[in-house]
């Protein structure tokens, strides 16, 4: 008999049905190979079900709030049963932006140059702050979503209707903007999966561009980089990886531009779509999607 697994998908982030996706991926390639497996989402059901199904191993399909920001983990760790990525603190550290940027920042990983902007100047000195420290144009982002909710490109034009839209966030990040490539790398533990680079037809690399097969965003792997340029990238994602303390599998987001790379974030649950990354970058290393899944399963299982 193969093991029990729970997988935890769904939620109430914005990345809901990402995560519905994530779950039932990782979920039919499972019961495929024998597995037994039980689908919960992360409400009261979650308790009762846990503890009616005993499972081996909890997957955490959760991406976003409260899946992906350490709250579901503080909840896990008190059934003492593994469960998949990362725990509370490095969750909770790489979901803010904030946060992990300024930790970049510290270790030395280039990231683009932002401020946080909580509602408290008035347009003009805003527009005049922007001048001074990023220039034109900027990226407005959530310090905590992800999937590219609620991301921004703006103008000196737009930006204050812009931020007027997403007010309810009560604090935004404002990014300076990276033109040039977008590239990401997969971390498996201590072993440098991959890269892979993105090039939407759209205007960045947003949710529909992540999404929708027919925006047909095209995804080049292997990446046009020499070595050394490879070798340098994987490496930053892999001092991401180890500084912010993660767990199992990371994604880091990545702009290249005037042969410098940027990290833009680190993802500690990186989604597990038929159109995601992850998966896509292992089967290009000759690991294929079982594999990956099976290996996460194991990586929960070795937690102390
Ligand atoms: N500073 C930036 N310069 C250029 N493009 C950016 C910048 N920040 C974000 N983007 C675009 O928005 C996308 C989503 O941003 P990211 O910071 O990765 O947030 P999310 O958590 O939503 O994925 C990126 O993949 C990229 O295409
Ligand atoms: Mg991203």
């Amino acid at each position: 008999m193969k093991k029990k697994v729970l997988i935890i998908s769904g939620g109430i982030s914005k990345e809901r049905l990402i995560s519905l996706d994530t779950g039932l991926q990782v979920s039919k390639e499972l019961k495929k190979n024998g597995y037994e497996v039980k689908i919960s989402e992360p409400n009261s059901e979650l308790e009762k079900k846990i503890k009616q199904f005993k499972p081996k191993v909890i997957f955490n399909a959760l991406h976003g709030q409260f899946g992906e920001d350490g709250y579901i983990q503080t909840i896990l760790e008190r059934f003492k049963i593994p469960y998949t990525h990362s725990g509370v603190i490095s969750s909770s550290i790489a979901m803010d932006k904030e946060v992990s940027k300024n930790i970049f920042i510290k270790s030395k990983i280039n990231t683009p140059k932002f401020f946080t902007y909580s509602y408290d100047l008035k347009d003009a000195a805003l527009i005049k702050k922007i001048d001074r420290k990023l220039k034109f144009p900027v990226v407005v982002k959530p310090l905590n979503e992800g999937s590219s909710v609620n991301v921004f490109i703006c103008t000196k034009k737009n930006i204050i209707r812009i931020l007027n839209s997403i007010k309810n966030y009560k604090k935004v990040m404002v990014e300076e903007f990276i033109g040039g490539r977008e590239i990401q790398v997969a971390i498996m533990g201590t072993k440098k999966l991959g890269a892979i680079e993105l090039k939407p037809k759209r205007k960045f690399y947003d949710y529909k561009a992540k999404y929708n097969i027919n925006a047909k965003t095209e995804h080049l792997i292997p990446v046009d980089l020499t070595k050394k340029e490879l070798n340098h990238l994987l490496n930053i994602a892999m001092k991401a990886h180890k500084i912010i303390g993660c767990r199992g599998v990371t994604r880091s987001d990545f702009k290249f531009h005037n042969k410098k790379f940027y990290l833009l974030e680190i993802n500690t649950q990186p989604g597990m779509t038929k159109l995601s990354l992850v998966p896509e970058i292992a089967a290009y290393r000759g690991m294929s999607f079982l594999k990956l899944i099976e290996w996460i399963l194991k990586d929960a299982s070795k937690k102390k």
